[in-house]
């Protein structure tokens, strides 16, 4: 299992660990997002899981309308369940079976039942509590800041927070101490004291600390290890952690969430020739002489000459008439002309056509669209749903509408019906698959591939996909940096454009200016400046028909590389600058879309 990662530094002089904040370091490839962002391991649990489930209570659902939860149905395609009802995970968490919205579950932590974002709050004794500095920590119920403060107590016997009078000092039971003029006293009896170097006390200590081996021993009841709360362990020497949501990383370097090798197929038989034994070779755990058998899929059979190919464990040959190898089966065919579809099945092209994983009988002017055929004159095929072609339809995921109808807003191949919300088309935004609400009240936050929605916070900037607490963190290119102390507010770095998808972007901006289009090839950074090696790079004023290619590679150099979004090498953009100045206005991530171009114009 991931965990987050706490990672800890070891100062040498002193038994210190820092914590330098419980963020999550884990990521699954390919499920939420394409490029691996780290998200909460929490969040996996609630992935949305393929194949759907298409029966719910024993009824059969539309899984492109429905979501089933322990058999209720409920309204929305592709939601996560949280016990029996169901939320999106880019806007709410559940934990323990509760629900928590405006936190997305794929940035957050549970605290008990309830969700909070670690960025910003921390959960101390199952109270979700404001973050005031970046590494706050808990003491028991409040929050304190190892920089300047120490939680001295006992456990069980109530803990406080101290302010160091040094920072070298330490706790001693509820007090502090300098070690350098005091130590601390233990009694079985009485409870921990500081005392001066010169006290009998002292010298016992020093006795004990000094055999290496029992320096071991004593940190078990000695205050050189820390005094966790309940259900945390020690991590290091100064540090606790909760080891159902933290992970303990005494090394610093954080381990990235396991990696999921695709399943292995069948050939394993390998022909492998070894020096000085030229005759004889393994397949599979076999070793056999290459001149007499031949080895297909792990299996030997005799040679026969001009029989090189394998189909599946049985060999055959290039010139065998009336065989067709298809789906790793050799079959015999009795009619010329019989082919094998991409998915395995051996079908008469003249006859039949093989939609999906289904023959069906040829229907001149016919097409595939998922298991089904279609007519394309008559019909319009979305994501494998036949739809009747109306005027001016155009496919949101599975389900078709008319985007000149100014009706209906498609948000990543979901689609909204905006007089339903009495909303107009223009003025609609999309975050991800989400609708966002009309006005401010939410704000999107945006990394290549994710984006989040959370309630707008005075004082919050998006960074990244994350939307943290701006007096706390300040953020470059999608990347935290949390702040020092004072906080100094002055060098907010004022947040960039985000990513918007290309549906947002107004139409006199896109049309009437003169728009960039290219593929990034390579990112670097000088100084605050970003330089941007783009190809396949062309301007273009839809309004007026002007498109212009550029020299491929084109350079590019963005002033503000702290505020302009994080950009992908391999992705296509489409920008648009402000008047006077080389700053991005707009820009959208074009990589999914599979004919830009096309798309713009239609808007245009
Ligand atoms: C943001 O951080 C500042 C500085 O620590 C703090 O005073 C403020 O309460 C935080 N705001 C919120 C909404 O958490
Ligand atoms: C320890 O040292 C302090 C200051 O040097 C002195 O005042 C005190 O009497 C000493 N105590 C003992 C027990 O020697
Ligand atoms: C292809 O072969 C696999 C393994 O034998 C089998 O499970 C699958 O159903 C076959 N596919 C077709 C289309 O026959
Ligand atoms: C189809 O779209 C075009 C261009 O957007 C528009 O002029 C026309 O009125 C639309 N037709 C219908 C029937 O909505
Ligand atoms: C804050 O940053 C500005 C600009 O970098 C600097 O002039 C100022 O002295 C800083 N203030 C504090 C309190 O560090």
């Amino acid at each position: 299992m991931d965990l987050p990662c706490l990672e800890i530094h070891h100062s040498s002089a002193v038994f210190s660990a820092t914590v330098i904040l419980a963020l999550p370091c884990y990521s699954v490839r390919g499920q939420i997002n394409r490029f691996g962002l780290p998200v909460s391991a929490h969040s996996r649990d609630f992935y949305v899981r393929s194949p759907r489930d298409q029966v719910c209570a024993r009824v059969n659902i539309d899984i492109l309308e429905f979501t089933c939860c322990e058999g209720e149905r409920h309204d929305g395609a592709g939601q996560s369940c949280c016990g029996k009802r169901s939320f999106n995970v880019i806007q709410a968490s559940c934990c323990d079976g509760q629900l928590t919205p405006h936190v997305s579950q794929l940035v957050s932590d549970c605290c008990g039942s309830r969700a909070y974002d670690p960025l910003n709050q921390l959960c101390c004794d199952l109270q979700i509590l404001t973050r005031t500095q970046p590494h706050s920590k808990c003491c028991r119920n409040e929050l304190y800041n190892d920089d300047h403060q120490l939680c001295c107590g006992h456990v069980n016997k109530g803990r406080k927070v101290l302010t160091k009078m040094s920072r070298h000092h330490q706790c001693c039971g509820d007090h502090q101490y300098d070690p350098r003029s005091h130590c601390c006293c233990y009694h079985i009896t009485g409870p921990l004291n500081p005392q001066p170097l010169n006290a009998s006390c002292c010298a016992i200590q020093e006795v004990r600390h000094t055999p290496p081996a029992q320096t071991v021993q004593n940190k078990g009841i000695a205050q050189s290890s820390p005094n966790c709360m309940p259900g945390e362990k020690p991590c290091g020497q100064s540090a606790c952690f909760n080891p159902i949501t933290e992970r303990c990383c005494v090394n610093p370097t954080c381990l990235q969430g396991q990696s999921y090798s695709h399943d292995q197929t069948c050939c394993e038989g390998t022909l492998s020739h070894t020096p000085g034994h030229y005759h004889s070779a393994s397949c599979g755990s076999k070793v056999y002489n290459p001149d007499i058998k031949t080895c297909c899929c792990g299996k030997l059979s005799n040679k026969v000459l001009g029989v090189n190919l394998c189909c599946g464990t049985t060999p055959y040959g290039v010139e065998d008439r009336g065989v067709l190898c298809c789906n790793q089966t050799l079959h015999h065919v009795v009619e010329d002309g019989y082919q094998c579809s991409p998915g395995g099945h051996l079908y008469l092209p003249s006859r039949e056509m093989v939609c999906g994983s289904r023959v069906h009988l040829n229907d001149p002017g016919k097409h595939c669209c998922g298991e089904e055929t279609y007519d394309p004159q008559y019909e319009i095929c979305c994501n494998g749903r036949k739809h009747h072609r109306l005027r001016n339809v155009s496919c949101c995921g599975g389900k078709a509408y008319d985007p000149s109808s100014g009706q209906m807003k498609c948000c990543a191949g979901t689609l909204y019906n905006l007089q339903v919300q009495d909303r107009l088309l223009g003025e609609a935004q999309c975050c991800g698959s989400v609708l966002m609400e009309a006005g401010s009240t939410q704000t999107c936050c945006s990394a290549p591939g994710l984006d989040l929605l959370y309630p707008t916070q005075p004082g919050f900037t998006c960074c990244g996909h994350r939307y943290p607490n701006a007096s706390l963190w300040s953020c470059c290119a999608g990347v935290l940096h949390p702040r020092p102390e004072p906080h100094n507010t002055t060098k907010n770095v004022i947040p960039g454009p985000r990513l918007l998808p290309l549906g947002d972007l107004k139409t006199e901006v896109l049309c009437h200016s003169r728009v960039l289009l290219g593929t990034v090839e390579s990112v670097s950074v000088k100084m605050n400046e970003r330089s941007i090696v783009m190809v396949n790079a062309m301007y273009m004023q839809a309004s007026r028909g002007h498109v212009s290619a550029v020299p491929s590679p084109h350079y590019i150099t963005l002033p503000e590389h702290c505020s302009s979004p994080e950009l992908v090498p391999g992705n296509t953009y489409i920008w648009v600058k402000n008047p006077f100045s080389d700053t991005i206005r707009f820009i959208s991530d074009l990589s999914d879309d599979s004919f830009p171009l096309r798309s713009i114009l239609t808007m245009c």
